[in-house]
């Protein structure tokens, strides 16, 4: 059934209430996402990741659904959501669907029903435990939220806790209740019945909990995880849901596998496992946390573009949780279309399903965000714990957070010059960034050498040498170099041969090859770059690729 369509795929996430609002209440929605779909397809994308659309209340922005077999009121309907699919496959794009499986939220009637009793019928969908201490009135273990303070939340009427790995309107499903783990297969396959092309599995590493729910060791935030990442029932869990519904389709299985190990990663993503199709890894995205090092994340990459032939995985810097790429691994104002370029090719000439986020292909960046500005519970729930430390704590945690805040990527698509950064007509759910003046659609697209140009050309550029980044073997050929990355896919006589420049200065590099027989230029973000000859000079975040060989 699989034909593995997502090896030659590029990929582009939508985040439904950033994107396009077709009515002016401020809220991206689906009849946006429509209208937008016709300058998907001449960007060249083959499909479409959709972050939640389903019925939430929003607490997590989609994250928190109410309802699986409906869309959420502010985005439309069923009904537009199908004319939605209908239109997507009418231009030969596929569409994979957010699967929010780890928990529901609060509203969800299952958890409404959980709630009311110790033996209600759906008790069981949750994960209970009593409070500790004399009173019973401490936590049953230390696990800490991904959104601040302690996971487990008690809930009065039938005095327990439930646990939430996320906010409190998010409590964790009990994947141990056969009749969750069925409630997910039918919710699938209602979805892939409807035609949808597979799913990218959110936080799906933690569905299964270990037992007991021992204390996590000491960590300074989210303690517990070694509790509950690939916990002993996963591969069960996982394979169940294969085999009675993904497989049976012609999906794409992508799982978000934040703090899942490397060897781990390979054993998920592997297709001879009957897991996951591939993966998200966290390891790239963060390797700058302590500040940036283009070494680190080299290597990084290297044991990522060298995993075994039967093993598949992702090529992305941005999504809906990332600040922006450029000011994080170019740190350019200057030069912020080429980086933007630079860093385009780097991810499209690596091994793995390449994906773009809305905004990356026009060279989006981070917003100046005054406190007022912050949506994102993560940063509401930060500023909260600091707020009652003292002011001087929160200014610090302000300053820092600004640079690594969720909303950095959640500010609305840019779409032209016009008012809101023509993304709605109304009042924008959330603050657009200022530099939408210069920074947009429309403007790109009536320029000769723009971000959203150049992504167009390098999605034609890869199709070209899809071959040789899939199957070759990958080389470094200088991974301690600070500024240049330079590195190569082999395949029998070919090399498939990328030069970047990370820096605001022109650098004459050393050019690893002695003799070559040809060289093609496949691909370059200035105009200079020789077609047929390599050359050592990289101008300020230059890159090209060559065709060599040898
Ligand atoms: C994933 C999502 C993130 C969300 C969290 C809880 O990490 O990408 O946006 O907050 O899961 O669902
Ligand atoms: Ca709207």
């Amino acid at each position: 059934m699989k034909t593995r369509w997502y090896k030659n795929a590029v990929i582009y996430q939508i985040y439904p209430r950033s994107f396009c609002d077709s009515n002016g209440d401020g809220i991206g929605d689906i009849k946006g996402i429509i209208s937008k779909l016709d300058y998907l397809g001449e960007l060249g994308v083959n499909a479409i990741w959709l972050s939640p659309c389903f019925k939430s209340p929003n607490d997590d922005n989609g994250y928190d659904i109410s309802d699986y077999r409906d869309i959420m009121t502010e985005f439309g309907t069923l009904d537009d959501w199908k004319l939605m699919l209908k239109e997507i496959h009418r231009r030969g794009i596929k569409l994979i669907m957010d699967l929010v499986v780890n928990h529901t939220s609060d509203e969800h009637p299952w958890f409404q029903e959980s709630k009311k009793s110790i033996d209600n019928p759906y008790r069981d969908y949750y994960i209970w435990a009593k409070g500790k201490g004399k009173d019973g009135k401490k936590p049953p273990n230390n696990w800490t939220s991904n959104f601040s303070g302690s996971a487990w939340e008690l809930d009065p009427t039938t005095d327990e806790y439930y646990l939430h790995l996320f906010s409190k309107k998010q409590p964790d499903l009990n994947w141990d209740n056969p009749k969750v783990r069925k409630e997910v297969i039918d919710i699938c396959n209602y979805w892939l019945e409807l035609g949808v092309d597979g799913f990218r599995c959110d936080v799906i590493p933690n569905i299964s909990k270990a037992k007991g729910y021992p204390n996590g060791k000491f960590a300074l935030a989210l303690k517990g995880t070694e509790h509950y990442v690939i916990g002993e029932h996963w591969e069960e869990y996982i394979r169940e849901l294969n085999e009675q519904s993904w497989s049976k389709y012609d999906t794409l299985i992508v799982g978000e596998c934040g703090l899942v190990p490397y060897d781990k990663i390979l054993h998920i993503s592997d297709e001879t496992n009957g897991l996951l199709d591939t993966s998200f890894s966290f390891d790239a995205v963060t390797s700058d946390y302590l500040g940036f090092k283009l070494p680190k994340l080299k290597k990084i990459f290297k044991k990522f573009q060298s995993v075994p032939k039967t093993c598949w995985t992702s090529s992305f810097l941005e999504n809906h949780d990332q600040p922006r790429c450029i000011p994080r691994f170019a740190k350019t104002e200057k030069y912020r279309d080429r980086a933007a370029a630079m860093l385009g090719t780097m991810i499209f000439m690596h091994r793995g399903t390449p994906y773009i986020y809305q905004g990356q292909e026009i060279g989006m960046t981070n917003c100046d965000f005054k406190m007022e500005d912050y949506k994102d519970i993560m940063s509401l729930n930060l500023f909260k714990e600091f707020k009652k430390l003292g002011s001087p704590f929160l200014k610090f945690a302000e300053k820092i957070w600004r640079k690594w805040a969720r909303d950095n990527a959640r500010t609305p698509m840019q779409w032209s010059d016009r008012a809101n950064a023509g993304f709605t007509t109304g009042k924008p759910w959330m603050v657009v960034n200022p530099n939408y003046t210069s920074v947009n659609v429309e403007k790109d697209r009536a320029s000769n050498f723009s971000v959203y140009e150049y992504y167009k050309a390098l999605i034609e550029a890869r199709k070209t040498v899809v071959n040789i980044i899939s199957d070759g073997e990958y080389i470094d050929y200088c991974i301690s170099d600070k500024t240049i990355y330079q590195y190569g896919h082999k395949l029998g006589n070919k090399i498939l041969f990328t030069q970047l420049n990370f820096s605001e200065k022109n650098i004459t590099v050393h050019t690893p090859f002695v003799v070559v027989k040809n060289a093609e230029l496949i691909i370059s973000n200035y105009t200079t770059a020789p077609k047929d000859s390599l050359t050592n000079n990289l101008k300020p975040f230059e890159a090209q690729v060559y065709l060599i060989e040898l």
